[in-house]
């Protein structure tokens, strides 16, 4: 059965499609004026789900193309992005070319940018096929590349045409992965629905081992939540950012260590215990509760302390954030769970969490 949760910003309206088998009809979500169409993807993507992804979209009877890119966060930079321009313009893409991104985050990301640039815009669709992309990523129409001082610093708001989530494919995923991308879905929780969370741990179990059901419940909800505040915030002046619990510490821990050394749902799911610690000392978020978010980032598989990089070099790489302004570090904390604010903290409240969190 395929569920349908439709997204409305200023920048696109458009469906997410969630379901097993999607993969085989994504013919039907290219429009007809297209002329032609690219899938972006990896090697291992590729291999796995090229084919049925092309054969699919060849019954349009429309040129098909496909770009590899290569895998991995390390990857996610100008240069690789590049890969995509010079296959575009090799094939004479027009603008009413439309491209198909097939991977997970990463590619999802830069097909994404590369849409938002190429002859100053054109179409996407995004096809997630990792937990992580099909909750949170290929929602919401966020665009980037990494730069090697800051996570995601190069990008644009580029809204897809329509999202096509396969649940099937998740069942090739590896167990790291699969961990990565349930901190996503545990953090809608924390920021927005305190019955979601209960929800998720109650049943951690069953998404580690991925239990359709529980799986298909996790992703329709979070895919809800998560449009629901794209379509009051598409751009982050305000609400959006809410959605980066973890992430002021996350992409510290990412670009510290190096991009890839950590997956980023990894690094995400540690930063929710550190903004969880941070937030019993700033915002009165309970003690117990910050145990609660401990055990269920250690459930679903993630890490839950944090790399040493050095006091200085966290405080610094902190500061190289979108949500940064004139060099104050933001963060987003919880009062309690199922609220989030985004908001400043005491530089003693930072080093004192960086004390009890890091190894
Ligand atoms: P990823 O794209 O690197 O994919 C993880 C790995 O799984 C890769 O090796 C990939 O080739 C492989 N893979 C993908 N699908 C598979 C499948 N079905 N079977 C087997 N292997 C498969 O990582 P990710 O966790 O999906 O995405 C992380 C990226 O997403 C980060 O760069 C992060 O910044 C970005 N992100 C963006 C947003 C946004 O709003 N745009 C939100 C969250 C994260
Ligand atoms: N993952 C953060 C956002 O989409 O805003």
């Amino acid at each position: 059965m395929t569920v349908v949760v439709d997204v409305d910003t200023p920048g696109g309206r458009y469906p997410i499609h969630i379901g097993p088998g999607r993969l085989d009809s994504l013919d039907a979500c290219i429009p007809a004026d297209a002329t032609s169409i690219v899938v972006v993807t990896n090697p291992v993507v590729g291999e796995l789900y090229g084919a049925r992804a092309v054969a699919a979209l060849q019954r349009t009877g429309k040129r098909v193309l496909r770009i590899d890119l290569p895998d991995g966060e390390a990857h996610k930079d100008w240069q690789t992005l590049n890969l995509i321009f010079d296959g575009l313009l090799e094939n004479r893409c027009d603008r009413r070319a439309v491209l198909v991104a097939l991977g997970g985050g990463v590619i999802g990301d830069m097909t994404g940018f590369a849409a938002a640039v190429y002859m100053r815009g054109i179409r996407f669709v995004q096809v997630p096929t990792t937990v992580l992309a099909q909750v949170d990523s290929s929602v919401g129409g966020k665009t980037a590349v990494n730069h090697p001082l800051g996570k995601n610093m190069i990008g644009a708001f580029h809204q897809p045409i329509a999202v096509e989530i396969d649940t099937d494919v998740l069942r090739t995923l590896p167990a790291r992965e699969i961990s990565a991308g349930l901190a996503e879905v545990i953090k809608y929780g924390l920021i927005l629905d305190p019955e979601f969370w209960q929800w998720c741990e109650a049943h951690a179990a069953a998404l580690r081992a991925l239990d359709r059901d529980a799986l298909a419940h996790a992703i329709r909800r979070s895919c809800e939540l998560k449009a629901q505040v794209v379509g009051k915030d598409e751009r982050e002046s305000g609400l959006r950012a809410i959605l980066n619990l973890g992430h002021t510490f996350g992409h510290a821990i990412e670009s510290g260590l190096g991009y890839g050394v950590w997956l980023h749902g990894e690094a995400v799911g540690c930063g929710m215990v550190q903004a969880a610690e941070l937030s019993a000392l700033v915002t009165g978020f309970p003690r117990a509760d910050v145990d609660r978010v401990r055990k269920l980032v250690a459930a679903i598989g993630c890490p839950v302390t944090a790399p040493d990089l050095g006091a200085e070099r966290w405080l610094s790489l902190m500061q190289v954030d979108k949500k940064a302004e004139g060099g104050e570090i933001k963060f987003v904390l919880m009062p309690r769970i199922g609220q989030a604010v985004s908001r400043t903290a005491p530089d003693d409240a930072v080093r004192d969490v960086l004390k009890r969190t890091v190894a």
